[in-house]
């Protein structure tokens, strides 16, 4: 792919502009419910373990119609078969791009042999860990950062019902010593396993925590570091000369942001158990099965990441908000932070030209009903349109019903509540017994009137398994995917994490010796007063 297929330059593009002006903008919500009684059905889309609700966004049938032209002349399907064909689309690195074939059952993807050799061993390793009566194992602390930390952290606490009783995981990501610090402050060497989790083995954090733990262990009794350390990487001769015997392998065509799937799973396998981390995967490969098949009318991640193009590059909403609806997904906004941020942040096309159109939009969020009394003000009255994606799951894994009917109300009357609003009429015609006596009706009725016609996606679990997990993960993998080829981009590079690492590495003896020198005045007081006695 080149820039001769950017989005910018397709009919489609110049087509949705105009649609945009002549329908895009204006299109309200509500008449559109009240036009069309068949609306939540014409935008309901059924994929693996998700349902998803559309019917709540502000496209129409043409508008879909033609993101599916704009995706078609931007390549997508043939992007989508190459990168699960194992073609170099990564460009810039010159990699392939397949964590679809970490999932895929054996025979059925590139690298078959070597990712079920790796898995099987890993999954075999998993059990003798699990079995605490034998290993003695009662902690687990996974050491990594970013792709080596977020999906673990993500994926644990959300499959807790289905998490070992007797093991406790643990995760350290921050160089930050107030990371580790009261990690380590419960352990005892004889009962914990450390993870050294890092795809290049050369990271400075992870290297820095793993460094701490291993003169902790040692310090504090600790006799075999062989059995209490393992690593997972590419770099095995790194971990081998940092000490790790035990070391579970992947290869530069898992992304650190899509590495879950690999042996980055580590720490989830040794929670959740073999089975249900066969399954998690499984349920990711249904929706790898879904994208690469279904049509693109009914295909989720597309219309996902299309949508998110209609919104970023036509509306100009520069942000989307994930409002999980599960305390267990407490994590899921900032591993969507990653996977979407560092995928398609970027400034310029495949040929390295710079793009005079918007890419990435900030994601943010919290789950519900916590952020409804924090941000969601800003949602409901502020100056900015914000795209929400509520994330609610049917049925839960605990016995208290009505607290899990109140937490689902609370999620439909958001989504209802954005799309409504309320008229200044209507907030005239009601009692505000909390508005002070001082202010004339109207003006109370103004500070409560509510724009209403705010979009919103919602996605459905039926459960919370590590099935649907899986899938839930790989539908965000593939519209983010989406969105990236329709941009023109290479979503699977991250360069520009380079520069502030280098400059770390220089600042790093300047912290220790004072000097300042050649550095702008703001690094160099901040500096100074950093290190003054
Ligand atoms: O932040 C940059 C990054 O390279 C991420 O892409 C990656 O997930 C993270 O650092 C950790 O890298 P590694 O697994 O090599 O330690």
């Amino acid at each position: 792919m080149s820039a001769a297929h950017r989005c910018d330059r397709a009919v489609a593009w110049t087509a949705l502009q105009g649609h945009y002006q002549a329908h895009g903008k204006a299109l309200d919500l509500r008449e559109a419910f009240a036009r069309d009684a068949g609306r939540f059905e014409a935008f309901a889309v059924e994929a693996p373990h998700v349902f998803a609700d559309l019917s709540k966004n502000r496209w129409d049938l043409a508008t879909k119609k033609l993101l599916l032209d704009l995706a078609r002349e931007c390549g997508l399907e043939a992007r989508r078969d190459a990168m699960l064909a194992g073609e170099p689309i990564n460009t810039t690195e010159g990699r392939a791009v397949l964590h679809t074939a970490l999932r895929a059952p054996a025979g059925q993807a590139p690298f078959s042999a070597e990712v079920h050799e790796v898995l099987n061993r890993m999954l075999a390793y998993v059990e003798t860990v699990r079995d605490t009566a034998a290993s003695g194992i009662r902690h687990v602390v996974n050491i990594g950062i970013g792709g080596s930390d977020l999906g673990p952290q993500m994926v644990v606490p959300a499959l807790d019902a289905f998490v070992h009783p007797a093991i406790t995981m643990h995760f350290v990501s921050n160089v930050d010593g107030h990371d580790i610090a009261p990690v380590l402050r419960g352990l005892k060497p004889a009962e914990t396993l450390f993870i050294v989790a890092s795809k290049t083995f050369t990271t400075q954090e992870t290297m820095a925590n793993a460094q701490v733990a291993r003169d902790w262990f040692v310090a504090n009794g600790g006799t075999d570091v062989g059995r209490h350390f393992v690593a997972t990487t590419t770099n095995i001769e790194a971990a081998a000369r940092f000490g790790i015997t035990t070391t579970f392998g992947f290869w530069d065509w898992v992304g650190g942001r899509y590495s879950l799937w690999s042996a980055i799973g580590l720490p989830i396998a040794i929670a959740i158990g073999s089975e249900h981390f066969r399954a998690l995967l499984a349920g990711a490969h249904a929706m790898d099965r879904h994208f690469a098949t279904a049509p693109l009318e009914a295909n989720l991640p597309a219309l996902l990441g299309l949508l998110d193009v209609w919104y970023r590059n036509f509306h100009g909403f520069g942000s989307r908000s994930v409002a999980p609806y599960h305390q267990g997904l407490k994590r899921l906004p900032a591993y969507l932070q990653q996977l979407e941020m560092e995928s398609n942040g970027k400034q310029v096309d495949l040929d390295g030209e710079p793009l005079p159109y918007g890419t990435s939009p900030v994601v943010w969020g919290e789950p519900g009903t916590n952020g409804q009394h924090a941000y969601f003000q800003m949602l409901h009255q502020g100056t900015d349109v914000i795209p929400v994606e509520f994330i609610a799951v049917k049925t839960p894994t605990h016995p208290h019903a009505d607290l899990q009917r109140k937490l689902l109300a609370n999620c439909l009357a958001q989504s209802q509540a954005l799309m409504q609003g309320k008229a200044t009429d209507a907030a005239l015609g009601e009692k505000a017994p909390t508005a002070s006596a001082s202010l004339d009706p109207q003006t109370v009725a103004r500070h409560r009137t509510f724009p209403g016609n705010r979009p919103s996606t919602t996605l459905l679990l039926e459960r919370l398994t590590p099935e649907s997990l899986g899938a839930l993960i790989a539908l965000y993998e593939h519209r983010v995917f989406t969105s990236g080829v329709v941009w023109g981009i290479n979503s699977f590079d991250q360069w520009g994490v380079e520069l502030g690492k280098a400059l770390c590495n220089d600042l790093l003896p300047r912290l220790a010796s004072g000097d300042t020198a050649g550095l702008d005045a703001s690094t160099a007081g901040l500096l100074k007063r950093l290190t003054s006695a």
